[in-house]
């Protein structure tokens, strides 16, 4: 007799398990399905999903202790702080990120106790409607079992993207999996994609030594941020030694158990050739169904692999619904978390909400990129007439103060109704400081609302406030 539930979620990453926490919290039986052990000791499903286990929280972790490094060894003679001898101990860094990795997965595990979640360990593979709802075969350690759910949520997520005949081993060649655990920092490292992960474990690397060498296919750089954003990042990328060839067109990688050769095409055309102890390949991620068996219940992906949904995450069958990086959308973690608590809601009889226009996106690099809303290029695309306010982060006391004087706030309002369309940051604080960009978009503020509003001085949110009196030309600090 299978174990009923009025929700069954297949996949513990921070769609999933977000969506499970609020099921529960809302007095809805809910079991959660996840069969992935990542690099447990014990083989053990571990839970999280690519975000805790092989994502952002270990790449935060390396980023944040490559740029301890980097600051003591370049920058705290800034501060009058001499420092000599400095070194990296990689596997004590790779352990205190597993630790941490290992903290998280294991604090899901107390709130889905704490929110009567019912861990089924094991891959879910759906078998059919059955009574009482849709069938879900799992198949685990411990065999076999079978879960129906009333409501099915599918958060299954995603997989690296490879490229043909360029097989990743997790070892020489990498996606983000083996590039999280470099054994010792390479000499030269070469990197395809000069994406998200491409610019974070880049830099992470190149922080603590390695040569770095990104190859992209795009002749333009980071085509989804502001221009002007895209532009200054670049020079500052260059500035810090990340090489960084744009619009190539790769060709033949050869690897040994110790190097790796890629020959590539640059932009001129001219055959080039990159050597390299170790490669990343990060060229996207793709939607990951395999096993999920959705012909049962008479679902299928499209032609990029997704499972199509509407607004509300609901799939072509009713009942069923589909969240985070395994539907269209962008592939964040806290997109996936969001619509993990619409669906629960609406699940549960609630209204469901989730406002698509105000994701924000963050780059953790050094200085970050934060950004919500739209792009320069965008209103000009759209033929929007808008004003923008820029305020660089140089002449801010605190910024200076801190050693932080890189980048600006930039915010683009509607230039009839001053409603705030777009804000885009460059900042070691970007994460946080877009915050109140997205508060503000939220409540549909207008520029003159952040330029009103009282700010603590000194502090980096003044470039905010300064930035958004700039739209009106009313900048009060240059
Ligand atoms: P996932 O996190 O992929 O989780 C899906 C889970 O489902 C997996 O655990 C999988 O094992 C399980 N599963 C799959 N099939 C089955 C099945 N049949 N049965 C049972 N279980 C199954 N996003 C950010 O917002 N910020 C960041 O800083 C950030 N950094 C990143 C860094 C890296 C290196 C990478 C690779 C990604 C990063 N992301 C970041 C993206 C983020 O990790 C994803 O957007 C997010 O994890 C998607 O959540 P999800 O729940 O949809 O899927
Ligand atoms: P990405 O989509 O960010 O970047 C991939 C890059 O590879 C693009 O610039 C693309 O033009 C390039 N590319 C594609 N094919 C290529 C080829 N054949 N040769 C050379 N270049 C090629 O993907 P990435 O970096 O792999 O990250 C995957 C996703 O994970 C991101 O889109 C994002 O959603 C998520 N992520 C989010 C982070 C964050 O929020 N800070 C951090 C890391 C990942």
């Amino acid at each position: 007799m299978s174990k009923q539930f009025d929700v069954v979620v297949i996949g513990a990453g921070p769609g999933g398990y977000i969506a499970a926490i609020r099921a529960g919290q809302l007095g809805l039986s809910v079991a959660c399905v996840e069969g992935e052990a990542y690099d447990d000791p014990k083989g053990e499903p571990r839970l999280g999903g690519t975000c805790l286990n092989v994502g952002c929280i270990p790449s935060k972790a390396l980023l944040a202790s490559s740029e301890e490094f980097e600051k003591i060894v370049h920058h705290a003679e800034d501060h009058g702080i001499t420092v000599s001898g400095a070194k990296i101990d990689v596997a004590k860094m790779v352990k205190r990120k597993d630790d941490i990795v290992g903290k998280m997965t294991g604090g899901i595990q107390y709130l889905f106790k704490k929110n009567k979640v019912t861990l089924v360990k094991g891959f879910g593979s759906l078998s059919g409607k059955v009574d009482g709802g849709f069938e879900v075969t799992v198949k685990g350690k411990a065999g076999e079992e079978k879960v129906v759910g009333k409501n099915i949520i599918i958060a299954t997520g995603s997989k690296a993207r490879h490229l043909p005949g360029i097989p990743v081993d997790n070892d020489t060649i990498c996606d983000n999996e083996g590039a999280l655990k470099f054994g010792a920092v390479p000499k030269k490292l070469g990197v395809i994609g000069a994406g998200v992960i491409g610019l974070e474990l880049g830099s992470v690397w190149r922080r603590l030594g390695a040569e770095v060498t990104v190859l992209e296919a795009m002749p333009t750089f980071l085509a989804a941020a502001d221009e002007g954003v895209a532009k200054e990042m670049q020079k500052i990328f260059t500035q810090q030694g990340l090489k960084m060839h744009m619009g190539v067109n790769i060709g033949e990688v050869k690897a040994t158990k110790k190097s790796v050769t890629v020959n590539y095409t640059d932009a001129e055309g001219k055959e080039q050739k990159l050597a390299c102890d170790k490669l990343i390949v990060s060229v996207g991620r793709v939607p990951y169904t395999a096993g999920l068996n959705l012909e049962a219940v008479g679902l299928k992906t499209n032609e990029r692999g997704q499972i199509d949904v509407d607004a509300h995450c609901q799939t072509l069958v009713s009942g069923i619904y589909a969240i985070g990086d395994v539907i269209r959308g962008p592939m964040l973690a806290h997109k996936a978390e969001e619509e993990g608590v619409m669906v629960s809601e609406i699940i549960a009889g609630q209204a469901g909400h989730c406002n698509y226009d105000t994701v924000p996106w963050v780059i953790y690099t050094s200085p970050e990129v934060a950004w919500v809303g739209k792009t320069e290029q965008q209103l000009k695309a759209e033929g929007r007439a808008y004003k923008a306010g820029q305020f660089p982060f140089m002449a801010n006391g605190r910024a200076l103060g801190q050693n932080d004087s890189q980048g600006f706030v930039k915010v683009l309002a509607d230039k009839v109704t001053d409603e705030v369309l777009g804000v885009h940051i460059i900042n070691s604080h970007a994460s946080d400081l877009i915050a109140e960009a997205v508060m503000a978009m939220e409540f549909k503020a207008s520029s003159e609302d952040i330029g009103r509003i009282c700010h603590a001085h000194p502090s980096l949110s003044e470039v905010v406030k300064e930035a958004a009196l700039a739209c009106d030309k009313r900048q009060l600090n240059m």
